[in-house]
């Protein structure tokens, strides 16, 4: 991208016009026999404070690997991060620590995430106890505390993981994430893994306590209801890139990205209502290999509405009026997209 901005030089600042997350141009590539797999490929996302970001996609886009890189359980191979304005893209392990308690990650699959030998009271008290947060004599009190918070009751404390179900696993996950008072909060598919009929009280837990921390949130995803409820502004990935990102309400409303387009199409529209006037697209063929990813729009090979100009030119992520930003050419060229018209085939460009 030109427009791309500094990210302000390393300081400690409670200014509340700081971005809580400032992610520019990351990338993430991995050098493997197959060859050079680029999962995270020029992603730039922003994070006021207490706000959430949901990132959507189909599997293999990259969606996992941008929280990872952000919190640095993976190391990107380019671009930038900066947390409340702090550069943390090269940071140490141990200059990283200090600020272990300025974000959290969540997992999909609380029982891979959690000790099973350690009881859950240990596992909540241990980020307060490495943070010296709490003197030892108030450990108790605070980790019932944060288990009252989450739903769950002082007795929680002295089981182990294997002894509670996976919403219980998975309220225990955010008691630990809370129990630091992060300023940003990455949850990757934090639902996913859980029964059906109780995802939903995870879901508004999550929503409750973002509400009433106010922390910020990437909220990764594959559920479009999820992260319409939950979500401020919704960044959609394709293969390692952002293709569309816009307020919740008009992504759903109005979205310009054929990729979007398709993906909304195929959820399910609750209320009748509010029936959004849109066919199911469907996506032809499956999500190419990010290994040889197509040249120009890495989407054209499915996109129904692809002109030449789209096997060819790489799309910019523009940046539109009210806080959208898409990368298509057709968009750009003030066409109307549609994606329920056929392929144009006319080889006439734009
Ligand atoms: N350690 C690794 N080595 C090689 N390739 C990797 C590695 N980690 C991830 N990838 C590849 O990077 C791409 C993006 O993976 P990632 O897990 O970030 O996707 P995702 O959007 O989170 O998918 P899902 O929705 O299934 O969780 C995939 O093609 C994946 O195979
Ligand atoms: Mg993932």
């Amino acid at each position: 991208m030109s427009a791309v901005r500094e990210i302000p030089t390393p300081r400690e600042t409670s200014d509340d016009a700081v971005p809580v997350l400032e992610v520019r141009d990351l990338e993430r590539y991995f050098t493997t026999s197959g060859g050079v797999v680029r999962a995270v490929d020029g992603v730039s996302l922003t994070i006021g404070r207490g706000e959430v970001l949901g990132l959507v996609g189909e599997s293999g886009s990259g969606k996992s690997t941008v929280g990872r890189c952000v919190v640095r359980l993976d190391e990107p191979t380019g671009g930038r991060i900066a947390l409340k304005g702090t550069d943390i893209t090269h940071l140490s392990r141990r200059a990283l620590r200090p600020l272990r308690t300025d974000m959290h990650l969540v997992f999909q699959d609380p029982s891979s995430s959690l000790d099973p030998r350690m009881t859950t009271g240990q596992i909540v008290a241990e980020p307060l106890r490495l943070h010296r947060l709490v003197p030892k004599s108030g450990l108790r009190a605070r980790v019932e505390e944060l288990l009252g918070q989450v739903g769950l009751r002082p007795e929680h404390a002295d089981r182990h993981p294997h002894e509670l179900s996976g919403g219980q696993r998975q309220r225990i996950s955010l008691a630990r994430a809370l129990s630091v008072a992060p300023d940003l909060l990455i949850a990757d598919e934090p639902t996913s893994a859980l029964d059906v009929s109780v995802q939903a009280s995870v879901l508004n837990l999550l929503a409750d306590l973002q509400r009433d921390r106010g922390f910020g949130c990437l909220f990764i995803t594959h559920d479009l209801a999820a992260v319409e409820f939950l979500a401020d502004r919704i960044a959609v990935m394709y293969l390692g890139r952002i293709v569309e990102e816009a307020p919740t309400a008009q992504l759903f409303a109005a979205p310009l990205h054929p990729y979007t387009q398709a993906l909304l199409s195929a959820a399910p529209v609750p209320d009748p209502t509010t029936q959004r006037a849109r066919e199911r697209i469907v996506l032809h063929g499956d999500l190419p290999s990010p290994l040889s990813p197509p040249p120009g729009c890495h989407f054209h090979t499915r996109c129904p509405v692809a002109v030449d100009r789209c096997r060819t030119d790489v799309p910019e992520l523009r940046e539109l009026p009210g806080g959208r930003r898409v990368s298509c050419h057709l968009v750009d060229s003030g066409r109307p997209l549609d994606g329920r018209s056929p392929a144009n085939s006319s080889p006439s460009g734009v």
